[in-house]
C-alpha cells in the first residue's frame, strides 16, 4: 500500500483576483487529505467504481498518468470540511498525484504533484482554476501566487493554463515567515457549501458585465501587495487591517453570506483582522488573531465550526509506512 497526504490552504489575500492573474498569498493549515492506494481488479474510490462525474480530479489525473490500465483501490480521508474554502479539492488531487506517481515510481517531486494538481483542477472548474490552492498544498509554508512576482517571493516554479480568457501564466512563490509572536488563524464554517467552479464562473460574468467590478478585482490585487509587505516584516495588525478591507471588497462582489458576515462580525473584537476565505458564497471565514481558543468558541456559539491552525503548516508528501 502506498499513501500521501496534502494539507488544505487558507487564503489571506487574493482569492479570485488570482485567477486574473492578480497577486493572492495563502498559508498550508494543519488539518488535510490522506489517499492510500492498494492494488486492485478494477479502480474503486471507497469500495465503489471511480465515477468521472463523481471525482473528476482523481479519474483526470489516472488518465494523465496513463495508468487506466492498472487499476487500484483508491481510499481516502479528510480532515477537511469539503467544498469549504479550505482546498479540499486541491490537497486531494496533489495527495493522489503523490500517491499515485509513488505508486507507479514516477516523480513524488512536490512542484511536479503542483503543476499536474492544478491541471486535475482546471479540468473540474471548468477551465478557470488559478495555481493558488494546489500550490499550497504542495509546496506548505505561505505561498504567493501571480502572474509577476518582481521580487515580492522567492520564485519556485511557472504555471500556465489555457482558460476562456486565453492563456494564463502565473509565478509561484514562498515567503518565509519566521517570527516568534506569530498569530494563529482560525477558520469558521458556515456550514453551507461553496461550490468554486460556481462561484467562479459568477465573477467572470459579474466582471465582463459591469466594469466597476472589474476595478474591485484590481484593488484585491493591490490590497494584497500591500498585504504581502506587512507579512513579511511581521505587521500583523496591518496584516489583520488589510483582510479587513479584502474582505469588503469580496462582499461587494457579492462573495459573502449572511451566515459568513454574522461569523465575521462575532470574531472582530477578538481579531486582528477576518475575512471570508476562498470562493465564498458559502463555506469558511477567517481570522487572524492572538486569541485562537476565545475567536473559535465564539465562532461555535455562533453557529459555525471553527478549526484553530499554526500560521503555516508543511506541504504534501509520501508517507513512509
Ligand atoms: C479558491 O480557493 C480560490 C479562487 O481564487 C479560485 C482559484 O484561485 O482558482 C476563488
Amino acid at each position: 500500500m502506498v499513501s500521501a497526504y496534502a494539507p488544505g490552504k487558507a487564503i489571506l489575500f487574493g482569492e479570485h483576483a488570482v485567477v486574473y492573474g492578480h497577486p493572492a498569498v495563502a498559508v498550508a493549515i494543519s488539518k488535510g487529505v490522506q489517499v492510500s492506494l492498494s492494488g486492485s481488479d478494477s479502480w474503486t474510490v471507497g469500495n465503489r467504481p471511480l465515477c468521472p462525474n463523481r471525482h473528476p480530479h482523481l479519474n483526470w489525473l489516472v488518465e494523465r498518468n496513463n495508468l487506466t490500465d492498472r487499476p487500484m483501490s483508491i481510499k481516502i480521508s479528510s480532515e477537511l470540511f469539503p467544498a469549504a474554502g479550505q482546498g479540499s479539492s486541491a490537497a486531494l488531487s496533489v495527495a493522489a498525484q503523490l500517491a499515485l506517481a509513488e505508486f507507479s515510481g514516477l516523480s513524488t517531486d512536490t512542484v511536479d504533484a503542483a503543476i499536474t494538481a492544478h491541471q486535475a483542477e482546471a479540468y473540474a472548474q471548468f477551465g478557470r482554476a488559478s495555481p493558488t490552492d494546489t500550490a499550497t498544498s504542495s509546496l506548505g509554508g505561505c505561498v504567493v501566487v501571480s502572474n509577476n512576482l518582481s521580487g515580492t517571493a522567492d520564485t519556485i516554479f511557472r504555471a500556465s493554463l489555457e482558460t476562456p480568457e486565453g492563456v494564463m501564466e502565473w509565478d509561484i512563490g514562498t515567503v518565509d515567515l519566521t517570527y516568534d509572536d506569530m498569530p494563529h488563524i482560525v477558520l469558521g464554517h458556515s456550514g453551507a457549501p461553496s461550490q468554486t467552479g460556481k462561484m467562479v464562473s459568477m465573477v467572470a460574468e459579474l466582471i465582463s458585465e459591469n466594469q466597476e467590478k472589474k476595478q474591485d478585482l484590481d484593488f484585491i490585487g493591490e490590497l494584497t501587495l500591500m498585504g504581502l509587505v506587512a507579512l513579511r516584516s511581521g505587521a500583523w495588525e496591518a496584516v489583520g487591517m488589510t483582510m479587513d478591507v479584502c474582505h469588503e471588497k469580496l462582499r461587494s462582489l457579492g462573495l459573502s453570506t449572511p451566515v459568513l458576515e454574522t461569523l465575521i462580525e462575532a470574531v472582530r473584537p477578538h481579531s486582528l483582522g477576518a475575512k471570508l476565505t476562498g470562493s465564498g458564497g458559502g463555506g469558511c471565514m477567517m481570522a487572524l488573531t492572538y486569541n485562537p481558543e476565545r475567536v473559535a468558541q465564539t465562532i461555535e456559539l455562533s453557529g459555525g465550526r471553527a478549526i484553530i491552525t499554526p500560521m503555516h503548516c508543511d506541504g504534501a508528501r509520501v508517507l513512509k509506512s
